[in-house]
């Protein structure tokens, strides 16, 4: 057994060797702008917003479905005219041929689930998070690239419009020197799943991933970071199991330290009173904040669900709103692109680096918690991801 520290050497060293260095437009083998074929694994909750996107898009052929309770695949297989439907991964695997795996279960599910598919040479969305442990990640990533086929990990938010507008905005100096920013994402908590709040759950893989992608994404990567994170409610009282005990964190804090100074700290959990709920219908109010020596910006909604940007600098003090359009970017989007990125043979925006740099946070903020110490991070990502 390596220990922690020993093993972010080691896999530091692998980046360095350009072994798990970004793999930028090798060429497919998909026909240009011809449909690529997808299986997805997990009929939940969330598969009743990745499935109607994906159906509508002119880059995919739903070719399976598949979950370890039946009746969802069957429901699912029916609703969306998907001639191929599955109750366990290695039928799906020998069955019906595809190109891209979207996996959409329990997210203690998706380490062990990735690597059989990337093993079989599919392709791979994972939801987040991509595996159950950095050092899991890593491996993943680095098998794929062995195997010849590609994984990515949600979440999407780097594709909206006003993602765009506030790195832009940074990159061309508008806030002068950047030197904090705070963002947070919370509710009551899922009702419908014990796993969110089972070992390997949690508010931070759950939640705070969104924030932590956008942070990391918008000033750069993480350098090192502190942490504390709680469980506030003991006990809670879910759809499929009923009352469970909560074992991961439902409450966490983390602060950043990115290059040149910049702070960050980045709040989630599920215990926040939230008039918005789970679905964010009609969060208006900014959810990430930015300052700089020359001016601030605010993200107005959830960045997974944002609807413009309020900025003010020294060349106009009064506060505008910018980024207004909400059309062109909607979450559940991720795999869809994903497609159509792998039928253009184009490079996304969303990068495998940064969903485990993220990962490396998560884990960090927890050992962090359990320590008291601020924890290094190794991990990088392709810095700007928007010039
Ligand atoms: N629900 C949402 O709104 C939402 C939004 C964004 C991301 N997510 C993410 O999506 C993932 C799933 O969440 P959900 O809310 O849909 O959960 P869910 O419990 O509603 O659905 C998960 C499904 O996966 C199936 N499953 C579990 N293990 C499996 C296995 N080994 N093989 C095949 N099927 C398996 C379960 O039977 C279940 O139907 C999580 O990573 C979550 O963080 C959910």
């Amino acid at each position: 057994m390596i220990t922690r520290k020993q093993f972010i050497e080691r896999s530091s060293t692998l980046v360095v060797a350009g072994i798990l260095a970004p793999y930028l437009g090798t060429s497919n083998n998909f026909a240009r702008g011809g449909k690529i074929k997808i299986g997805v694994i997990g009929c939940g909750s969330v598969s009743t917003m990745y499935l109607p996107h994906l159906s509508k898009s002119n880059y995919v052929e739903l070719v399976s479905v598949c979950d370890i309770i039946p009746e969802r695949a069957k429901a699912a297989a029916e609703k969306y005219n998907v001639p191929h439907q599955y109750d366990h991964i290695d039928k799906l695997l020998a069955g019906s041929s595809f190109d891209l795996l979207v996996n959409l279960t329990n997210m203690q599910e998706h380490g062990r689930l990735n690597k059989q598919a990337v093993s079989a040479n599919k392709n791979v969305w994972s939801e987040k998070p991509l595996a159950n442990s950095y050092r899991e990640g890593v491996e993943l990533v680095a098998l794929a690239k062995k195997q010849g086929v590609k994984i990515w990990g949600s979440p999407a938010v780097v594709n909206s419009p006003q993602f765009a507008f506030m790195a832009k905005a940074i990159q061309e100096g508008k806030l002068g020197k950047v030197s904090a920013a705070h963002a947070h994402y919370g509710h009551l908590g899922p009702t419908w799943s014990a796993f969110f709040y089972e070992k390997g759950g949690g508010s931070l893989p759950d939640l705070g991933v969104y924030n932590l992608a956008t942070l990391t994404g918008l000033l750069g990567p993480a350098k090192a970071i502190v942490a504390m994170t709680s469980i506030i409610t003991a006990e809670r009282t879910v759809d499929n199991k009923g009352k469970i005990i909560v074992e991961a964190e439902d409450n966490a804090m983390v602060i950043m330290q990115h290059a040149n100074g910049t702070l960050s700290h980045m709040q989630c959990g599920f215990n926040y009173f939230d008039p918005y709920g789970h679905e964010g219908e009609g969060q208006d109010k900014p959810t990430i904040s930015i300052w700089g020596t020359k001016g601030n910006m605010n993200l107005i909604g959830y960045d997974w669900a944002p609807f413009g940007v309020d900025m003010a600098s020294v060349d106009n003090e009064k506060t505008i709103r910018y980024a207004t359009d909400t059309d062109s970017y909607v979450w559940e989007q991720g795999a869809s692109v994903i497609a159509e990125s792998m039928a253009l043979d184009t490079q996304p925006l969303i990068a495998v680096e940064h969903a485990l740099h993220v990962l490396e946070i998560i884990e960090a903020a927890r050992e962090s918690q359990a320590t008291g110490k601020r924890i290094p991070i190794t991990s990088t990502f392709k810095f700007p991801i928007i010039k």
